[in-house]
């Protein structure tokens, strides 16, 4: 089948080689100048774990062909995938990239949204369709993806999901789709492929990313708890979590939620509940809980270093949004590095993946997590990426200076061994 992918970021670059994977012969258009210099040069612009390698192949295969314009890479296409970024607010420029698609692409094509939307882009999407008098067809299918298994999980999706009223929408994501499913059922983990009116769909991936963000504002409101009442939140996670009703993932407290998704389709629930004249009192409790979190960090880790006596320069273990990811978007670790340096702290930090374009100036990447805490008086531990827990503590001790107070906002280290240590330790969450 001839593909077609707009955008070419997490979603639609790992959806574009994926589909050049199972046999189709894809197009991608990026817009970002810089983006598409790089593909073409053989070079991912997102730093996925296997993109490096499949584009390479793909590219070499001829499965993958890029283009800077929508109307090449849609020309003839049985099924245009649109994975732009979107806001909350409007969905104007997907709106606009649908009406290009909607010129080129040839009769019986069906436009599928990746992209995560308000309920009723679907309903817009056909109206404007319907201004037309090209036959082709709309489906909204959710991207489930996680950062840091991108490609990995658009190989092996735990569902397929199809909002669509057209019959042709279904049967072309189906012929999409199919060598995905025999592969996985050759191994055992089909995923099911699940129709659904558009609607539904839309509210699907809204839905799952709320229940998300839920689990973490809760469970980050219970750690705040803990420090006060001499609970520790792993202990207290860990036991919610036994129960099967509850389950263990998303209760890791931390720093407060970042990313190009949990804070922006919480917002988007909102407003989409707004529009419609209904409250959405714990949608928007969700979302404030994490904004209020976020705010008042800084302020509380100059507090904290104030009643230490902490002075000079300031260390930063972490600044994307979580672990194993390079994507630094509404990253809570980068926008209090921000604030701190505002404030006129002097900031050394360490990230292995972080893109650096985007640190405040002022701020000095490190190549390291002890060239960062050398000379500090604090550190800050804001991202739970496994590879820092193996630092050596006695080390990290020489490399900084007293009083050698350490906030770590992601329970990396044992306090213990970290205290046996000589080192000031504090951990979010534990009393
Ligand atoms: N990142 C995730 O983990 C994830 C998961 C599920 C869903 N989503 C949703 O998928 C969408 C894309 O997210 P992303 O993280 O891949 O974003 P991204 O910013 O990494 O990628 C979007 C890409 O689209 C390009 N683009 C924008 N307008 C374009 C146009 N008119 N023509 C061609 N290219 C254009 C941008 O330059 C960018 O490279 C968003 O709606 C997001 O909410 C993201």
């Amino acid at each position: 089948m001839k593909i077609a992918v707009i955008g070419a970021g997490y979603v639609g670059l790992s959806t574009a080689l994926n589909m050049a994977e199972l046999g189709h012969e894809v197009h991608c258009c990026e817009v970002s100048e810089e983006r598409l210099a790089l593909l073409t040069a053989g070079r991912s612009p997102i730093g996925e774990p296997g993109i490096q390698e499949a584009l390479q192949r793909a590219l070499q295969e001829g499965s993958l062909q890029l283009h800077g314009d929508i109307r090449s890479a849609a020309h003839e296409s049985e099924l245009l995938f649109i994975a732009v970024t979107t806001v909350e607010q409007y969905n104007a420029p997907l709106l606009a990239v649908a009406q290009v698609a909607i010129e080129v692409l040839p009769a019986g094509a069906v436009i599928a949204i990746k992209s995560t939307v308000p309920p009723g882009t679907c309903a817009l999407l056909q109206k404007q369709i319907r201004k037309t008098d090209k036959p082709v067809y709309v489906a909204f299918c959710p991207e489930f993806l996680r950062q840091g298994h991108a490609l990995e999980e658009c190989r092996r999706p735990s569902r397929i999901v199809v909002g669509t009223e057209d019959e042709v929408a279904r049967e072309v994501l189906h012929k999409a789709y199919a060598p995905l499913l025999e592969r996985n059922r050759s191994a055992g983990c089909e995923p099911p492929m699940i129709f659904c009116r558009p609607s539904s769909a839309e509210l699907s991936k809204l839905t799952s990313n709320l229940l998300l963000a839920a689990r973490i504002s809760i469970i980050n409101e219970v750690a705040d708890l803990c420090g006060r009442t001499g609970g520790d939140i792993d202990e207290v996670a860990g036991i919610a979590g036994m129960d099967a009703r509850i389950g263990s993932d998303y209760l890791r407290a931390g720093p407060g939620f970042g990313g190009s998704c949990l804070p922006k389709d919480g917002r988007m629930l909102s407003v989409a509940s707004a529009e419609v004249g209904l409250q959405s009192i714990a949608i928007d409790a969700v979302v404030h809980s994490n904004e209020d979190r976020i705010e008042r960090l800084p302020s509380q880790l100059q507090q904290l270093r104030a009643e230490v006596g902490a002075t000079g320069a300031v260390a930063v273990w972490g600044l994307s949004f979580k672990a194993d990811t390079d994507d630094l978007r509404h990253s809570t670790a980068l926008s209090t590095v921000t604030r701190l340096a505002e404030a006129g702290l002097s900031l050394q930090v360490y990230d292995a993946l972080a893109r650096h374009e985007l640190l405040p100036a002022g701020v000095r990447r490190e190549k390291d997590p002890l060239s960062a805490a050398r000379g500090a008086s604090m550190l800050l531990v804001l991202t739970d990426s496994q590879a820092l827990a193996a630092v050596d503590v006695q080390a990290l001790h020489e490399a900084m200076v007293a009083p050698r107070l350490i906030y770590d906002a992601v329970r990396l280290f044992d306090g213990a061994v970290m205290h046996a240590a000589g080192l000031d330790y504090r951990a979010l969450g534990r009393g």
